[in-house]
């Protein structure tokens, strides 16, 4: 959360107090004086004095989870499993995979960082293990490079695609991207005449889909990989 927000609502600090406290240089986040309140802090990451006393920042939760087919990336749902449903903390997804995609997915409570990281203009990359019902040439490797148009007319940036195997009837390959749009990968390959059969998340930006979790299980992502999220979405630590 913001600096400003936690004083607002865990110090019960008014906003001029709040100003005040900044003005006067006695507000140091890991030993250096704060001097903007609106910059993101986590108990995990920061440690928080005002004159001198340390307070308790709040920490936020940060998730990886193997993704398995059928569960939507929603919190709730009326009918449907969601990722959310096995955690007890409040949190959300980063970004959304559909149902029948499966692999690394985050989840976090922290707003600004599930903000900014989907945001294309951050061009975190996120790669993809593909099968497609027939045959992948260089040809689709320079329109992917190129940048893909949807048959809506929507133009995508440029992307990698990397061939496994080819064969006429399927064909596999990774494909990383630096946007979101809905169904993104899927539509890329319809727009070259392919369909989408098998799709699974293996990256994101720096983090790799750990191995060790099967479909289903999540483990907590370690201080490292938070201040390598934080780097990609241009926060400060
Ligand atoms: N692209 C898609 O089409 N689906 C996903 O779940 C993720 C990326």
């Amino acid at each position: 959360m913001h600096l400003y927000q936690y004083l607002l609502t865990e110090k019960k600090l008014s906003k001029k107090a709040i100003h005040q406290l900044i003005k006067s240089n006695v507000i140091c986040i890991n030993g250096k004086i704060a001097t903007d309140d609106k910059i993101e802090v986590d108990g995990l990451l920061h440690q928080l004095s005002i004159r001198g006393e340390n307070c308790g920042l709040t920490q936020h939760y940060y998730y990886m989870l193997n993704k398995p087919q059928g569960l939507i990336s929603a919190t709730q749902d009326k009918s449907l499993p969601t990722v959310c449903d096995q955690f007890s903390e409040k949190i959300w997804p980063i970004g959304r995979l559909d149902r029948n995609t499966e692999g690394l997915l985050l989840l976090t409570d922290n707003g600004q960082l599930s903000f900014r990281l989907p945001m294309p203009q951050y061009k975190v990359e996120k790669t993809y293990r593909v099968k497609v019902n027939g045959l992948l040439t260089s040809k689709e490797i320079e329109q992917f490079a190129c940048g893909i148009e949807f048959y809506s007319g929507i133009c995508c940036a440029p992307a990698k695609l990397e061939i496994i195997y080819a064969n006429q009837n399927e064909s596999e390959a990774w494909v990383t991207i630096t946007e979101g749009k809905f169904h993104q990968v899927k539509k890329m390959f319809l727009a070259v005449n392919l369909y989408v059969t098998y799709l699974q998340r293996i990256q994101y930006g720096p983090l790799k889909l750990d191995h060790n979790l099967q479909p289903g299980e999540f483990r907590a992502l370690s201080i490292e990989e938070v201040k390598m999220l934080w780097d990609c979405a241009q926060l400060q630590y």
